[in-house]
């Protein structure tokens, strides 16, 4: 595979193709696997991302957002949660100058991921309770940047997907509060209409700006929002952190 860029540099999914790729209605692919397969074939993201050497569309996501707010710096140290398969740690890593040797960028999937140069990967779920103690051994000290790409898996009842990834939101929420350093950034993956009560509360209480963005590789018609809290203000003694 082709290595990324080292910075990434974003411009946009640009030059998309002039000539759509068209499947054939009698392909014998059901309607909503060929329009899938269309939108794939078609889309300027998936194609950059295969020539730029990323593993994953999603890559463009942490690139753009990353642009615009500069959360990531050289010689800082990144979590990545739900990692696979891994387009954000090739950012990540290569953003951070992270070295191959002694890496400070480091992902957890349940879902096994190949290497990537600059980054320490652990193949677990980080609901398992041990989760947050073998991160943080991992990476030898407090982040700056706490990126949490987690989504649960589809089971086809928006609703209860919905839920399930806000879950997973909060839990990366309470985690990056509880580690960060003073002046870290926590990026999530949401929905939109999710990050509300709770959840946005603890967050303004514990960064100086909270708010949502939407990368132009995250596609109009997904519910998919990010949330970016900037700027943790460190940890009180003794106030309570939790999102209950
Ligand atoms: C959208 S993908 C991440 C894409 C990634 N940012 C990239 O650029 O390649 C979401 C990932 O979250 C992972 N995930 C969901 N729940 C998880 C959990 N409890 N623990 C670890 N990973 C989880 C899934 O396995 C999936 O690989």
């Amino acid at each position: 595979m082709k290595k990324p860029g080292k910075s990434g540099a974003s411009q946009g999914a640009g030059g998309a193709r002039a000539l759509k790729t068209r499947i054939k209605k009698k392909s014998g692919l059901k309607n909503s696997s060929r329009r899938w397969l269309e939108r794939h074939l078609n889309d300027p993201y998936v194609h950059r991302s295969k020539a730029e050497g990323y593993r994953s569309r999603a890559a463009f996501k942490l690139i753009e957002i990353d642009d615009k707010h500069k959360l990531l710096k050289p010689g800082q140290r990144v979590i990545d949660l739900g990692a696979a398969p891994g387009g954000w740690l090739q950012v990540a890593a290569a953003r951070v100058k992270s070295p191959e040797d002694a890496p400070t960028v480091v992902g957890i999937d349940y879902l096994g991921v190949d290497p990537v140069p600059g980054s320490t990967i652990l193949e677990m779920d980080f609901l398992d309770e041990g989760a947050p103690a073998r991160l943080m051994e991992a990476l030898g000290g407090a982040p700056d940047l706490v990126l949490s790409d987690m989504a649960a898996p589809t089971t086809g009842h928006r609703r209860t997907d919905h839920i399930r990834t806000m879950h997973l939101c909060e839990v990366a929420a309470d985690f990056a509060i509880s580690v960060l350093k003073p002046g870290g950034h926590f990026l999530a993956k949401t929905f939109q209409g999710g990050t509300e009560g709770g959840l946005l509360d603890l967050l303004k209480r514990n960064f100086r700006t909270v708010h949502h963005v939407k990368p132009p590789a995250s596609r109009d018609e997904s519910v998919e929002l990010y949330i970016l809290a900037k700027d943790f203000k460190g940890k009180p003694d003794g106030d309570d952190q939790s999102t209950e």
